[in-house]
């Protein structure tokens, strides 16, 4: 389904309005059209609602003075979209500029990066793939969706679907994981959570999946760095989910920054205009990452801007984001000297005013400012952000059943983030609550009740960046020092109230400023001295629970034997701290599974479990001499207050032609004493064939909730889009004639097996 099918404005229409406006247009009007600004306006947390910079105070390098330069370029009719507007009343003054700035009074479509949540913030999206629940992301957008077209916003620059598979790189957690076929799944259920049936209806905004393509394999993990990626891993593991994200109809693709195989992403026609457009059909926008045109030239591509702006259009990208100095802004030189085409030119304007008139901007340019404060303030959008961050929580471990608690007694939560309002909410945030955000103290405070003593000691102070985050510019976004902190005597109190206490909390992990964005680790270890603050709390001998706040995995050798429970639970939310104290006390039961291989340690990746089989099989875990080479945790691993038992795997046919379909199922029963829930996945690996398979590839999953005692038998499909792949020799799809053998269990490891014979 695409974009144009999905619309309710007909096709006609559509071309009949963009003509129109096309018509009287000159080349700078349509080069500004094409060009996308950053416009600071954030509310800060401590003026709910205000804070508007104006561009005078915008924060950071290269964007000084850039609202005054928006103005004017608004005022000449020269904007086609601007970002980073979150206040309607701003937006409505800036649609105003720009409707009166230019003859054609054609509005500007504003975009904003609506990650996981615009006021109500949901868990972040390596989190919301941990629910492995396709219906809990959608909803999940829909309500960032809803929030955010109710201020004014008609585009998020999301989801990102960039396969990660180097925790080191700290954009991870703004994707789902190192796997291809959950990664496509959860980039649909995303896209259709922003557009629904349509975006240009009430409460839905344009998708623009993210960064087309190859973004997450930077070399060494380091952000913006180059990626080269083979034939095979282009095709069968990095643009799966790209796929997935266009055939769901999202309606804008935005490029990535860095070289791909030796060329940028942003000037690559191949990608841009051979693939995604022609070989995909994709019938959207494209828009550049943020000054990509611009940086053509920086990476030794383009000569000069000029070149830049032409070599971009020429690839295919309709629309430039600029942060300042647009190349776009040159496009009348290029095509007076002959370097780009005016018919190109054209064809961009026209796919950016057909997006503008799709979602009824020419009609309704305005924000209804009373309505964004009932819509921000739904209660409905709270209820949905919990249900999230209690589908998304991993239990990693469950020694002796200590979770979940008993109600009464006494408990020490310890650690700062355990009551950080900040730090809870992740990255990528920023017209958050802090007032109405719940912290693991305040969740464990408020659910433990009367009869259970609750007590609260940081143990250490906040570890800092080596290197300040570019992100640290916004309000609240470093980790604060606290005053007059005495590290010995905070540690020791921490120490006696673990000593004192029937069950200790402990919340470790990264401070959100040290995953995201420009934000790469050259190590896995937890910052600071957490890692000291866990050994002596466990060294008091109180059983001790251990919650992880990340978006990445950690090194977490030393708790994955001392530390009886740990429940991973991502940077959660808004409503994080609630959904944590529903989960410990057994109010609902954990069922997210990992999206990724937990690593031992950092010597280990790129660690995935969908590797080949070489030389040498059987010692695929002692590849190092000096640390096993498996996991710490493999990928889909994640336990629930249920056990759950796989068996009776049986497929319906055992013999079957390329094309065809077998469908194989699976009797899960729940043998715990508590109801639980668990993702049942299902595994393939070919035999042998045209090419080297990898050992595991995920190709089913579900997830549901099983009361002690009880079974389900589930089916899963393996048709021609599970079987077949893409052969580096053959460059093209195949399925091979060969035997396949089939997994079923509850992670990657799964041991149940059957197989089955695919014939020429
Ligand atoms: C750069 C990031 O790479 C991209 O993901 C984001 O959408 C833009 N900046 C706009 O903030």
């Amino acid at each position: 389904m695409s974009v144009h099918s999905m619309s309710a404005r007909s096709d006609a229409e559509v071309a009949a309005r963009v003509d129109a406006l096309i018509a009287g247009m000159t080349v700078a009007e349509k080069a500004g059209q094409l060009t996308q600004y950053f416009y600071f306006d954030i509310p800060s947390p401590d003026q709910p609602g205000g804070g508007n910079t104006g561009g005078a105070e915008a924060p950071g390098p290269g964007f000084a003075g850039q609202g005054n330069t928006v103005e004017a370029a608004l005022a000449r009719g020269e904007v086609g979209s601007l970002l980073f507007v979150t206040d309607p009343a701003q937006a409505n003054r800036l649609q105003r500029l720009a409707i009166e700035g230019n003859r054609h009074g054609i509005p500007v479509l504003f975009g904003f990066d609506v990650i996981h949540g615009l006021r109500t913030i949901f868990p972040v999206p390596i989190a919301m793939a941990a629910s492995w629940d396709p219906g809990v992301i959608e909803r999940g957008q829909a309500v960032a969706a809803r929030e955010a077209r109710a201020v004014g916003i008609h585009w998020a620059f999301a989801p990102m679907v960039d396969i990660a598979r180097d925790p080191r790189w700290g954009r991870i957690v703004e994707g789902a994981g190192e796997d291809p076929y959950l990664g496509a799944a959860v980039a649909a259920a995303q896209v259709r959570g922003f557009q629904g049936d349509d975006p240009g209806s009430p409460g839905r905004v344009i998708s623009g999946p993210k960064h087309f393509a190859g973004y997450g394999a930077a070399l060494g993990g380091r952000d913006y760095d180059e990626v080269n990626l083979s034939d095979s891993e282009l095709w069968n593991v990095y643009l799966p989910p790209f796929k997935a994200a266009v055939d769901a109809g999202a309606g804008n693709i935005m490029t990535a920054y860095m070289d791909l195989n030796g060329v940028p992403a942003t000037g690559n026609h191949w990608l841009l205009t051979e693939i995604l457009r022609g070989t995909w059909g994709f019938g959207g926008f494209l828009v550049s990452d943020a000054q990509a045109v611009h940086n053509l030239r920086t990476h030794g591509f383009a000569a000069d801007l000029t070149d830049a702006g032409a070599r971009a259009l020429g690839a295919g990208v309709d629309m430039e984001m600029a942060i300042g100095d647009p190349a776009y802004a040159h496009l009348p030189e290029a095509i007076a000297a002959g370097l780009a085409d005016e018919a190109a030119l054209d064809a961009c304007v026209r796919r950016v005013l057909a997006a503008k008139v799709r979602m009824g901007l020419l009609d309704q340019p305005y924000v209804d400012e009373d309505q964004a404060r009932e819509v921000l303030a739904d209660p409905a959008h709270r209820a949905a952000a919990r249900e999230a961050a209690q589908r998304s929580a991993v239990l990693l471990r469950n020694e002796g059943g200590l979770l979940p608690l008993a109600d009464a007694g006494s408990i020490a939560v310890i650690g700062p983030l355990a009551d950080s309002r900040r730090d809870i909410l992740g990255p990528w945030v920023f017209d958050f609550d802090l007032d109405e955000t719940v912290t693991v103290l305040d969740g464990i405070r408020n659910r433990a009740g009367q009869g259970a003593e609750v007590r609260y000691a940081p143990g250490i102070r906040p570890a800092q960046r080596v290197f300040p985050s570019m992100f640290d510019m916004f309000a609240n976004n470093a980790p604060a020092e606290p005053a007059a902190f005495d590290d010995t005597a905070e540690l020791a109190r921490a120490v006696t109230l673990a000593h004192e206490s029937d069950v200790a909390v402990v919340v470790l992990g990264e401070w959100q400023n040290m995953i995201g964005e420009a934000a790469s680790r050259s190590r896995l270890e937890l910052p600071g001295e957490q890692l000291a603050l866990l050994q002596a709390v466990v060294a008091t001998g109180t059983p001790v629970v251990l919650l992880v706040m990340n978006g990445r995995p950690l090194d977490l050798r030393w708790a994955a034997e001392h530390v009886p429970a740990i429940l991973d639970i991502w940077y959660p939310g808004t409503q994080g701290g609630a959904a944590v104290a529903d989960l410990l006390f057994g109010d609902v039961a954990p069922g997210g599974k990992l999206p990724f291989s937990w690593p031992r340690t950092v010597g280990q990746v790129p660690l995935v479990y969908s590797h080949t089989i070489s030389h040498e099989p059987a010692n695929q875990g002692r590849r190092y001499w000096d640390e096993e080479s498996t996991p710490l945790y493999p990928f889909g691993h994640g336990l629930s207050y249920g056990r759950f038992e796989y068996r009776a795997l049986t497929l319906d046919r055992d013999r079957i032609q390329a094309g065809e379909t077998v469908t194989a199922s699976v009797t899960v029963t729940n043998t715990g004493e508590r109801a639980g829930d668990e993702v049942a996945q299902l595994y393939i690996h070919q035999r042998h064939g045209t090419a080297s398979r990898p050992v595991r590839e995920l190709k089913g999953f579900q997830r549901f909730t099983l009361a002690p005692g009880e079974s389900r038998t589930l089916e899963f499909p393996l048709g021609p889009g599970e079987l077949r792949y893409w052969n580096a020799a053959a460059r093209d799809w195949v399925i091979d004639a060969t035997t396949i053998d089939v997994f079923a269990g509850g992670d990657s490891a799964a041991e149940l097996t059957a197989s089955f014979t695919i014939t020429g």
